[in-house]
C-alpha cells in the first residue's frame, strides 16, 4: 500500500472521495488500522482523557504526544499521520516551531491546532519551516473552560461568520487541513465548499465533510461518560457481522474505513441539523 499525502487527500476531494482518520495512541493499533486501510491517522490530545485518564486534554505535554507519535509511526507506513500540538505548546510563532521540531522529528507528516484567525501567523511561520498544519475549529476541546463545556459550536448566524472568517484567515496563511468538531451540518458543507484545495475533517459535523474522524476509543464502544451523538459503535457491528473473528478489532477499523468510503457513516442521526 502506498503511503497516504497531503496530495492524495487534495486529490481526493477533488474526486469526491472521502478518507478515513481515526486517532491512534500506540503501535499495536497502528499496525491493525494499516492491515484495514485507514488513511489518516490522529495522534490526538484526546489521549490526555482516553489513555491517561485526565477530565480534560489539558494536561497533555509535548514529551506526551512526542512518546505517542513515535509509538504510532515505528508501526504504520500508510496512513498520513497528524500529531495535536497541546494545549499552550503554540501560544506564540516562535513557541510553536520549538514544539514543532520535536513533533515532527518523532515522525508527524503534519500537526494539528486548535483555534481561529489569531493562528495565522503561525500557520504561515510552520509552513515556512516545512511543517503543514491542520486547524481545528468548532468545538476546540483545548478551550473547554472558555467554552463552558463540550457542547455544538456555530449556531448562530454570527457564529457561523466568525467561523467562516477564522477558516479564511487559516487557509490565507497556509493552512493544509482544516478540522471541524461539533457544528451544524449546514456550517461545515459551507467550509467544506469554500475551500477546493483545502481538505476538511469532520467529527460531528455532518455527511459532506471531505473525510471523517473518530476517537478510537469511542468507535470500539470504550467511551467513558455520555456518548456523543455523532458515535457509532463498529466493534459490536464487526461482532455481530464475524461472530467467529479472531480479531474483532481490526474488523472493527475495516468496517469504519470501508463504512466511511461509502458513505455510510456518518448517517442523518449522527449529525447537528438546526431547526
Ligand atoms: O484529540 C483528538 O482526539 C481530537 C479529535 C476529537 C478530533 O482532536
Amino acid at each position: 500500500m502506498p503511503s497516504i499525502t497531503l496530495q492524495h487527500l487534495q486529490a481526493l476531494k477533488s474526486q469526491g472521495e472521502v478518507f478515513s482518520c481515526l486517532t491512534c495512541y500506540d503501535a499495536t493499533n497502528a499496525a491493525a488500522m494499516e492491515q484495514a486501510g485507514i488513511d489518516t491517522i490522529l495522534v490526538g490530545d484526546s489521549l490526555g482523557m482516553v489513555v491517561q485518564g485526565n477530565s480534560s486534554t489539558l494536561p497533555v505535554t509535548v514529551q506526551d504526544m512526542v512518546y505517542h507519535t513515535r509509538a504510532v509511526t515505528s508501526a504504520n507506513t500508510h496512513a498520513l499521520i497528524m500529531t495535536d500540538m497541546p494545549f499552550m505548546s503554540y501560544a506564540t510563532p516562535a513557541q510553536a516551531l520549538h514544539s514543532a521540531q520535536q513533533l515532527m522529528q518523532a515522525g508527524a507528516h503534519v500537526l494539528k491546532l486548535e483555534g481561529g484567525a489569531w493562528l495565522a501567523p503561525t500557520v504561515t511561520a510552520l509552513l515556512q519551516n516545512g511543517v503543514p498544519s491542520c486547524v481545528h475549529l468548532g468545538l476546540t476541546p483545548q478551550s473547554v473552560n472558555v467554552l463552558g463545556g463540550y457542547r455544538l459550536q456555530g449556531k448562530t448566524k454570527q457564529a457561523e461568520a466568525q467561523l467562516l472568517a477564522d477558516c479564511d484567515a487559516v487557509v490565507a496563511a497556509g493552512a493544509a487541513l482544516l478540522l471541524l468538531e461539533c457544528v451544524p451540518t449546514h456550517v461545515a458543507n459551507a467550509v467544506q465548499q469554500r475551500y477546493p484545495a483545502v481538505p476538511v475533517i469532520g467529527i460531528g459535523a455532518g455527511a459532506n465533510c471531505d473525510g471523517q474522524v473518530l476517537v478510537m476509543h469511542d468507535m470500539l464502544g470504550l467511551g467513558v461518560g455520555k456518548k456523543a451523538r455523532f458515535v457509532h459503535d463498529f466493534l459490536q457491528q464487526a461482532a455481530a457481522l464475524n461472530p467467529g473473528a479472531s480479531n474483532l478489532i481490526t474488523e472493527a477499523f475495516k468496517l469504519y474505513h470501508s463504512a466511511v468510503k461509502a458513505k455510510n457513516y456518518p448517517q442523518p442521526q449522527h449529525a447537528f441539523v438546526l431547526i
